[in-house]
C-alpha cells in the first residue's frame, strides 16, 4: 500500500512581495522549498514525492533536483492552487493508495505530524491537521461593519498536509472541475461530495511563509528547533 505526496510549489508568491516565488527564498541559508521536499523524500513511509511547479521555475527546479540529487516526480501546475493540485494528483503512480497534499511553503511540519496523518488516513480516508484558532474572528461586510460572530470554540484554522484515499480525492477535483467550483483548500473539495473529513491536531509552528514577518518567525522556528 503505497503513499504519495504532492508537493504544490507553483505559486508565485504575490504577498510576500518578492521578485521571485517565495519557495526560493532563504531559510536557514536555503531555499525554503529544500526544507519541504527533503522531510518528504526521506520519510520511510512516503514511497512516492510529485512536486508541481510553475513553467517558470521549471528548469531552475530540475537543475536544483540533479545538485542535490533528488529523484522526484515534477509536475507542471496551472494558474489556481487547485490546478496545481490536479496535476499533481494526475502524476502519482497507479499503485499509489493514499495520498498527502502539502503546500511546499509549509516547512515546518514534522516527520511525527507526517506517520500520524498516514496512519488515520488508512482508517477515514480524509484526515485533514487544524489548530483551534487563537483570535476571534469576524465577518466583516463589504461596508466594513461585522456581520456576525462565530462561536471561537468551533472555528479552526485549517493547515497541510490534507491526507486522502487517492481515488477519493481524484474523484472530489473531477467532481469540482465539472462543477467550475474552486475550493480554497482539498478538504472542500472532498465535503462536496459529502464525504466525512476528519481533523488531526496540527501545530501552530507548522505555518504556511506567506508575508514578511513569517520569514523571521520561520528563522526563529528552525533555530529552537536546531537547539
Ligand atoms: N500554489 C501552487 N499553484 C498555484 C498557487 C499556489 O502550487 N497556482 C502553491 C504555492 O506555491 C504554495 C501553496 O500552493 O506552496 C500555498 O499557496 P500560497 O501560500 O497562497 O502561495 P502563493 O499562491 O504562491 O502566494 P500568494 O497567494 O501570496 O500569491
Ligand atoms: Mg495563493
Amino acid at each position: 500500500m503505497n503513499t504519495g505526496v504532492v508537493i504544490v510549489a507553483a505559486g508565485s508568491g504575490k504577498r510576500m512581495g518578492a521578485e521571485r516565488n517565495k519557495v526560493w527564498l532563504p531559510l536557514g541559508g536555503e531555499p525554503i522549498l529544500a526544507h519541504t521536499v527533503r522531510l518528504f523524500a526521506n520519510h520511510p513511509e512516503i514511497g512516492e514525492v510529485v512536486l508541481v511547479v510553475s513553467e517558470r521555475d521549471h528548469a531552475d527546479v530540475l537543475a536544483w533536483l540533479r545538485r542535490e540529487k533528488l529523484k522526484l516526480t515534477v509536475a507542471l501546475g496551472g494558474a489556481e492552487r487547485q490546478d496545481s493540485v490536479r496535476s499533481g494528483l494526475a502524476a502519482l503512480s497507479p499503485d499509489c493508495s493514499y495520498v498527502l497534499v502539502h503546500d511546499a511553503a509549509r516547512p515546518f511540519v514534522t516527520r511525527e505530524q507526517i506517520s500520524e496523518l498516514i496512519r488515520r488516513v488508512q482508517r477515514e480516508q480524509a484526515t485533514i491537521m487544524a489548530v483551534p484558532v487563537k483570535d476571534t474572528i469576524k465577518v466583516i461586510g463589504a461596508n466594513g461593519t461585522v456581520q456576525s460572530t462565530p462561536a471561537r470554540e468551533s472555528l479552526w484554522a485549517v493547515q497541510t498536509p490534507q491526507a486522502f484515499r487517492v481515488s477519493l480525492l481524484r474523484e472530489a477535483h473531477q467532481a469540482a472541475l465539472g462543477a467550475g467550483k474552486t475550493g480554497t483548500d482539498d478538504a472542500m473539495l472532498v465535503e462536496w461530495l459529502g464525504h466525512p473529513v476528519t481533523v488531526m491536531m496540527g501545530s501552530y509552528e507548522n505555518i504556511k511563509i506567506t508575508t514578511p514577518d513569517d520569514l523571521w518567525l520561520g528563522e526563529e522556528i528552525l533555530r529552537r528547533r536546531k537547539g
